[in-house]
């Protein structure tokens, strides 16, 4: 296994499915308040150069309940790539802490504190992938479906982080993977082709969100405008008119069909109120996953899962 987890496809098919069995088992254990602290003199550092609910609290409080202690560093107090290089954070923080979980800009960053660190390092997103929540998206719909694989996932929205985690997976497990975009916002093409010349899934990019969902399983969808890229909403808000999920599009995919969202929404704009409380939502689940599912990875990487 890889010292990190920055990427899906970091892991083998094999590593993925195993770490969605421990997921499971280790949310067991939780949900019963079984007497379990594998991390117990273990401490995790969390680096964040952005904002965030899910991951910030899913990490430190499923660190904590498997008995560690998890460090909340905020965006001003490293300021990974301008108050310090990359990979001087990753030696001085190896030097304190077990594990390292980032959420950074820069995809570069990520890789080079990775390189230098001697712990192992988790990309709790960046600018280019989010992996972490792609892997709870799959415990989410192995949990509902009853498998992780040969589901179709209609994407609609932003060709983002989300939909290049998406397309990694899709190297691992086969799956029929739409991104419906609009024209100028499509996902980064070298990944795109990297998931179609891997051959295990059938990925396409679509800009019609009507006939991509037709036959889905899953219909996903992400804010217009990620972290970073807020001061672009205005504009892009006249690209994407046509890319909200509503209770339209949703009755257009397979009638079994459920909605996710990797959150914080935008209700209104990428999705609709109605959706988002409609009981085709998955959501909370989706969301409350996070914690199971980085517990998993995190056992897996300390070699103790
Ligand atoms: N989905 C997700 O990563 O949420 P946060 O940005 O709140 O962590
Ligand atoms: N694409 C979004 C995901 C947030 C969890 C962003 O990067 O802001």
């Amino acid at each position: 296994m890889e010292k990190d987890f920055l990427h899906i496809d970091d892991w083998t098919r094999d590593e993925i499915l195993s770490s969605l069995d421990l997921a499971v088992e280790v949310k067991r254990k939780l949900k019963n308040r079984e007497a379990y602290k594998p991390f117990k003199d273990h401490s995790l550092a969390m680096i964040f150069a952005k904002p965030s609910a899910r991951t910030r609290v899913s990490f430190e409080t499923g660190f904590y309940r498997l008995g560690g202690h998890a460090i909340y560093l905020n965006p001003a107090d490293i300021d990974v790539g301008n108050r310090e290089p990359a990979k001087d954070v990753a030696r001085v923080l190896s030097g304190y802490n077990d594990l390292i979980m980032a959420r950074l800009f820069d995809h570069a960053h990520i890789l080079e504190l990775a390189r230098y660190a001697t712990v192992p390092v988790i990309n709790g997103l960046t600018d280019y992938n989010h992996p972490c929540q792609i892997m709870a998206d799959i415990l989410t719909l192995k949990e509902h479906f009853g498998r992780a694989d040969n589901l179709k996932i209609a994407y609609v929205g932003d060709g983002n982080n989300i939909v290049h985690s998406w397309l990694r997976l899709a190297m691992r497990l086969p799956l029929h993977f739409v991104c419906a975009c609009p024209l100028n916002y499509p996902p980064d093409q070298a990944t795109f082709e990297r998931a179609k010349q891997a051959g295990v899934s059938t990925v396409e990019i679509v800009h019609d969100p009507l006939s991509a969902v037709k036959d889905a399983d899953v219909v996903y969808t992400d804010v217009w405008a990620s972290m970073g890229k807020k001061h672009e909403l205005e504009e892009r808000k006249r690209h994407f008119k046509r890319f909200t999920v509503t209770s339209e599009l949703m009755a257009a995919a397979k009638p079994t069909a459920v909605f996710m969202h990797c959150l914080p929404a935008q209700r209104g704009l990428e999705v609709s109120d109605a959706v988002m409380e409609s009981p085709a939502a998955i959501i909370f689940p989706q969301a409350e996953n996070r914690m199971h599912m980085q517990n998993a990875i995190m056992l897996k990487l300390a070699g103790k899962g």
